[in-house]
């Protein structure tokens, strides 16, 4: 008769190994900018938006979907590299629903910052209204999947947080208030004060892991670049000294919030900075042909509206460059630097 206690005994290793399996991530939850928003732009009034083509060119279904890029932004590689969908969707969009965020939601809104004053300039999301709705956000999941498990989804998921470069170049730089206020290192103290109370809050919503990106070699972006003439065109220094500095203040601050919260595991790394800053010096090493200018247009300063299919310069093969509109990198950059990424955040939060 012991050959019938094969199949149980079977079934049993079988669902230990499924359970054993059972994803630690289950969810990609994403607040900031547009380096990470994946369409909530377009459900709001602001001239900022990309859900028009060539946007999306390379997205599947060739759609543009609202993310300012060819194709995807870094949370939809590393949603997928979790084993969850191979994209997130946009809180706003009316589209997707609680069933869809279930494994995964964004609250990013392009053109936003750490500082009220800096979404304030293109009418976007501020920071603070992008935590309200994830507080929405939580009481939908607890009446969807009862509150057992949405307590198990918030604590486990791992949120994506990227925004900053917006607080320097559209607000500090372009807008005289903040520059009459402040002399750029106090700017930058003010910022990483702004996001330390930000890590805090979210810490007393229930929120454990963390993966925190600081800002580009943004000296480095087309737009900036465009209007270096004294510099033939050069990256603009001063502000990927200001970056680096920048970054290094928020590497202190989660340093410090890290030792300071019980059970708060915050990754910030340098990698990103550099590896971005390195493709930009060495294109050619990693495939591209081009890191000066971007793909759309003339890709000196077209982005957003600017950036639209009635630009006869618009190249032919993104993956060719580095920078897709003057501000945004392509998809091919944004799976690169994911790539960076990626390895990290399995080891840590898997
Ligand atoms: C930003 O605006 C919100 C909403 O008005 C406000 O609650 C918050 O205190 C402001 N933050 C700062 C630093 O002024």
């Amino acid at each position: 008769m012991a050959c019938i206690y094969v199949p149980w005994l079977l079934l049993t290793q079988i669902l230990l190994q499924v359970a054993k399996h059972e994803a630690k991530v289950p969810a990609i939850i994403v607040f900031g900018d547009s380096s990470v928003d994946s369409g909530n732009n377009n459900q709001i009034s602001t001239p900022l938006k990309s859900n028009f083509k060539p946007y999306g060119r390379d997205f599947a279904g060739g759609q543009p979907t609202g993310r300012f890029s060819n194709g995807r932004v870094p949370p939809d590689l590393i949603s997928e590299a979790f084993g969850l969908k191979p994209s997130v969707p946009a809180y706003l969009d009316p589209k997707f629903g609680i069933s869809d965020f279930v494994t995964g939601v964004c609250f990013a809104s392009a053109g936003t910052g750490y500082d009220n004053a800096t979404s304030d300039v293109l009418n976007v999301i501020p920071l603070w209204k992008e935590v309200e709705y994830y507080k929405e956000y939580q009481s939908k999941l607890r009446a969807y999947v009862g509150h057992h498990k949405a307590r198990k989804i918030l604590t486990e998921a791992l949120y994506l947080i990227s925004l900053g470069t917006n607080d320097f170049l559209e607000n500090y730089y372009t807008i005289p208030r903040r520059q009459a206020q402040f002399t750029v290192q106090q700017y930058q103290d003010f910022l990483v004060e702004l996001a330390e109370n930000f890590l805090r809050e979210i810490y007393s919503l229930g929120v454990r892991k963390i993966s925190l990106t600081g800002v580009p070699p943004m000296g480095c972006l087309p737009l900036e670049r465009a209007t270096n003439f004294m510099n033939n065109h050069d990256c603009v220094e001063e502000y990927n000294n200001v970056a680096v500095e920048f970054n290094g203040k928020l590497n202190n601050m989660v340093a410090k919030l890290n030792q300071e919260l019980p059970g708060y595991k915050i990754l910030f790394t340098a990698k990103v900075y550099q590896f971005f800053y390195q493709i930009i010096r060495s294109p050619s090493s990693y495939g591209f042909d081009v890191a000066e200018v971007a793909c759309c247009s003339t890709g000196t300063f077209e982005m957003s509206y600017l950036c639209n299919e009635d630009n006869p310069f618009t190249c032919t093969d993104a993956s060719k460059y580095i920078f897709w509109d003057a501000f945004h990198p392509t998809d091919k950059t944004n799976q690169l630097i994911a790539n960076i990424l990626i390895p990290d955040l399995l080891k840590l939060f898997n």
